[in-house]
């Protein structure tokens, strides 16, 4: 039995070493970790100021609806209609929440 103490140990010593990380680091919500991917390109906090569209500021609905459009084949696209393959409604909601509050 005595094995398996250490063991517990670490477990508990890594929960609780989890759980302060947890309290004390910068919340980051999801709308927020689901836009990293679109800032490489649209820069960051989606003010782009090259050939891509900026995209932070513009309001949630026209921005989910893009996705929606780009994502569903209603409007063409060259890389955005793969990008927003990969995303739920939900998802694109959060999405477009998040980079319309980037005034
Ligand atoms: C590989 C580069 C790239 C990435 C990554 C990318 N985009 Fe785009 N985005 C573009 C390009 C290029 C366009 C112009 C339409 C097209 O050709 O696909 C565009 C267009 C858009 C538009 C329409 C803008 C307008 O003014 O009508 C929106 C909204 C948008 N992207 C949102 C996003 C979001 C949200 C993400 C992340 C989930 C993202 N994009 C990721 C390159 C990218």
């Amino acid at each position: 039995m005595w094995v398996t103490k250490p063991g517990a140990r670490m477990l508990a010593a890594s929960c609780l070493a989890l759980m302060s990380f947890s309290t004390t680091a910068e919340p980051v919500s999801e709308g927020a970790m689901l836009s990293i991917t679109c800032n490489g390109c649209h820069g960051p906090d989606g003010k782009s100021t090259g050939s891509i569209p900026a995209i932070g500021g513009k309001s949630a609905d026209y921005i989910e609806k893009a996705l929606l459009d780009f994502r569903d084949d209603k409007r063409p696209s060259t890389v955005m209609k793969r990008h927003a393959k990969g995303y739920s409604d939900a998802q694109i909601k959060l999405i477009a929440e998040y980079f319309a509050a980037k005034k």
